[in-house]
């Protein structure tokens, strides 16, 4: 266990380049790695969660040469073996997807955290399509046996850009159209890479249909990470005479709900020196001001369910109810996020409940100096470093685990 200290701030003005995207690095190696090829992906973003899925592609043949934060991906034949993914539910759940089809014997394991995550909303459709899968009573360890596949047509029952892409993986060496329906269309980032790697992919509304297909390698330059620019900008926000401009933030429209959330409280915002795209990005600048409480939830929380402790901190400082519902999801990310956001502001004064599918806030008193558990979560080490940075301050327990999606967070952002 440790413990990092996190003083009040009086004033906060910064200008930080957004940490590379979390879920378009671990696309671009795996992608690249099963292709057929070689291809430089840049601005790569070296975290635990990336870097643990570089290990499972290196086991399984494949080339990756690191070079600052530039790789170079030769793509190979995988074979089999036994793949550790790490604290990473993206790397697990994309990799059974793919290898359920291929020949050879896999065996997935991963941290704590990640084994007491569910895989049967991976393993079912893909038991489905035909995939021989054996898991722990629904956990890693997964055991994928290599099998012929066909397609399935798959109303998602959740909204998972991750169960999207295991499906439309496994559709890649199935026999037949692969079909998978959302309700609310999730992050689309393995639609693009794969529509740009060659693969028979077709997007309609919120169905996405893919036919067997060989993938080619395809260079990429990883964009912003708008989950990780949450921090800073909302903590910006949350200090008395705040402003901050976070560079390169990716603004693909499946992710961008915390923009909407900016507009709806009333946000100084601006969005500039865009770049158009099939993952646009843009400068965001924000500077403190004063703000209405939020009521997000529906289709609003697919695109911003990774912000929602971060969002919880920042209404703390904003008067009235702040409330988040239909977030059941919260509960199968790497915590229970509605109780480990819950307890982590609590610890410091918050007014803040639990309910079965989100939190009522109630903000505008102030927090005080307290002892914050990140339960070896990310995003809670995080969003407790904010509520306590831009409150009395904060010890968080076992704070370093921010290395999982935002290397040097403490530094860049907090500046401990
Ligand atoms: C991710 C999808 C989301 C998100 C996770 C990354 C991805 O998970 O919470 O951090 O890269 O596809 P779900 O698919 O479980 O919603």
């Amino acid at each position: 266990m440790s413990v990092t200290t996190v003083k009040k701030l009086e004033r906060y003005d910064k200008v930080i380049d957004c940490m590379p995207d979390k879920s378009m690095s671990i696309r671009s190696v795996l992608f690249n790695a099963y292709s057929i090829g070689s291809a430089t992906v840049k601005n790569l973003l070296l975290s635990d969660d990336v870097l643990s899925c570089i290990d499972c592609v290196r086991r399984l043949g494949a080339s990756v040469e690191l070079d600052g934060t530039t790789a170079h991906i030769k793509g190979a034949p995988f074979v089999g073996g036994t793949l550790d993914c790490g604290n990473s539910g993206t790397t697990a759940r994309l990799l059974i997807g793919l290898l359920s089809g291929l020949n050879g014997v896999f065996t997935l394991i991963g941290d704590e955290s990640l084994s007491s995550r569910p895989m049967k909303r991976v393993t079912d459709p893909l038991k489905a399509m035909g995939a021989r899968i054996t898991d722990t009573d629904g956990h890693l360890p997964v055991k994928v046996v290599g099998s012929p596949l066909h397609g399935i047509d798959y109303d998602m029952p959740v909204a998972s850009a991750q169960v999207k892409s295991a499906i439309l993986l496994a559709g890649l060496n199935a026999e037949g159209k692969t079909t998978v329906r959302e309700k609310t269309v999730s992050r689309n980032h393995t639609e693009n890479m794969l529509s740009e790697m060659n693969a028979k992919l077709s997007v309609n509304g919120a169905a996405v249909s893919v036919e067997r297909s060989v993938i080619y390698s395809k260079d990429f330059t990883v964009g912003g990470d708008i989950s990780s620019a949450t921090y800073p900008l909302c903590l910006a926000l949350m200090v008395k005479g705040g402003r901050c401009t976070v560079k390169n933030v990716g603004i693909n429209k499946t992710r961008t709900g915390l923009l909407d959330v900016f507009k709806e409280i009333g946000a100084d915002f601006t969005l500039s020196n865009v770049k158009e795209g099939a993952e646009p990005t843009a400068d965001v600048t924000v500077k403190q001001g004063k703000l209405k409480p939020f009521n997000i939830g529906g289709e609003l929380i697919p695109r911003l369910v990774d912000e929602i402790p971060a969002l919880c901190a920042l209404a703390c400082f904003i008067d009235g109810v702040s409330r988040v519902s239909g977030a059941r999801e919260l509960k199968v990310k790497e915590t229970d996020r509605i109780s480990t956001t819950v307890a982590a502001l609590k610890s410091l004064g918050a007014d803040i409940e639990g309910t079965d599918d989100g939190m009522i806030i109630r903000g505008g008193r102030p927090l005080k100096f307290g002892v914050a558990d990140s339960k070896l979560d990310h995003r809670i080490a995080m969003s407790a470093a904010i509520a306590g940075a831009a409150g009395d301050g904060v010890k968080i327990v076992d704070a370093e685990c921010a290395s999982v999606s935002y290397p040097n967070f403490f530094g860049e952002v907090i500046g401990v």
